[in-house]
This record gives C-alpha cells, sequence and structure tokens, in this order.
C-alpha cells in the first residue's frame, strides 16, 4: 500500500516540474516582446503603466490595450462622431459623467476625454462585468434606426455611447470606467498614470 502511495506521489511530483518547466518557456519566450517598452511582465501584472502608440489609429477604428489584466478600449473619433455624441444626451442616464467613473482631469463634457477625438476607457460593463461589442455602424437592424455608434453589451443589452456613456432604461447603472491615463506625446498614449495637474 505504501508503495502505491509513493509511486503516486512522485508521478504528480514529476508532472508538477514538468508544468513548471513550460511555464518558465513561455515566460521566457514574451519578454523579448515586452522588453523594450515596459519594466517587466512581472511589473506589468502588478499593474504598471502600459504605453500604446496610436499612431496608425484610423477614425472610426478601436485597439483594445490590456492594463492590469483588463481590456482599456482606445477609440480615435471622427468629427461626425463628435457631433453625435451632443444629440444622445436625453437618452443617456448620466450624459455629464457626474457619477464618479473617470479621474477628475477628465472633462465633464460628452467627449469626456482629454483629447476629443481619442476615447479611452476600461471594456467591462458596468453591470456585471461583461465585454460589451464596438459598434460603430449608424442605425444598423439589430440596433435600431436611432442608433449612433456606441457599445452593446451581449450579456443583458446595455448600451452605451461611443464615449462610454450609459444609455437610460438598460441593467447597467453607470458609464464605463476612464482608467488613469496621459500623452507621452501625440503618438503615445499611456494608461495607469495620472495627467500632471495643468
Ligand atoms: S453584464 Fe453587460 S448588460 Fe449585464
Amino acid at each position: 500500500m505504501s508503495n502505491h502511495g509513493v509511486n503516486k506521489g512522485r508521478r504528480r511530483l514529476l508532472i508538477g516540474a514538468t508544468s513548471a518547466v513550460g511555464a518558465v518557456g513561455v515566460v521566457g519566450a514574451a519578454v523579448p516582446f515586452v522588453a523594450s517598452w515596459n519594466p517587466s511582465a512581472k511589473a506589468k501584472a502588478a499593474g504598471a503603466p502600459v504605453k500604446a502608440d496610436i499612431s496608425k489609429l484610423e477614425p472610426g477604428q478601436q485597439m483594445i490595450v490590456e492594463w492590469r489584466g483588463k481590456p482599456v478600449w482606445v477609440v480615435r473619433r471622427g468629427p461626425e462622431t463628435l457631433a453625435n455624441l451632443e444629440k444622445l444626451n436625453e437618452r443617456l442616464a448620466d450624459p455629464m459623467s457626474e457619477k464618479p467613473q473617470q479621474p477628475d482631469y477628465i472633462p465633464h463634457t460628452p467627449a469626456r476625454s482629454i483629447r476629443p477625438e481619442i476615447a479611452v476607457m476600461v471594456g467591462i460593463c458596468t453591470h456585471l462585468g461583461c465585454s460589451p461589442s464596438y459598434r460603430p455602424e449608424i442605425g444598423p437592424a439589430d440596433l435600431g434606426a436611432d442608433w449612433l455608434g456606441g457599445f452593446f453589451c451581449p450579456c443583458h443589452g446595455s448600451r452605451f455611447d461611443l464615449s462610454g456613456r450609459v444609455f437610460k432604461s438598460v441593467p447597467a447603472p453607470t458609464n464605463l470606467v476612464i482608467p488613469p491615463h496621459k500623452y507621452e506625446d501625440d503618438n503615445t498614449l499611456i494608461i495607469g498614470v495620472d495627467q500632471e495637474a495643468a
């Protein structure tokens, strides 16, 4: 009986050792990609700031940057989109972002951003945490003729505009969260650090 137990124990140990080697291999392979712009993969996981090159982001496009294990959306908005945001106020639950969902240097305007053309927000629904879909089209059949572009949460149907402002009468109670961020230069966004006071 004791032999059997020892063998089982050894087998478990060997499996454990193999997994550990496998994990180290993966980390080793990932380091060259992040080392050029980040302190380390470990620091990143712990919440270090993340840089994003937004130079190739065209109007209407969304990019997703991972920060602290969360998806952060960056969307470049054109003049028409910015004008449409103004038209939505009456249909939104908190159009001027009065509930504390954003750093204090983010203006309480429809654009809700440091640079009007660039929206930055955490892509997690404020209802129960699903990740909404990017739906920039105007009037798609499934969202209705009055849809002017935004985010739709497939879990329970919450809707947000292209500033992450939540519509009235949906399950999500608040606007999407805007993370701390600043711009190092025109094309470099840093997520995870606050903009210095002006
Ligand atoms: S989690 Fe998004 S609507 Fe429920």
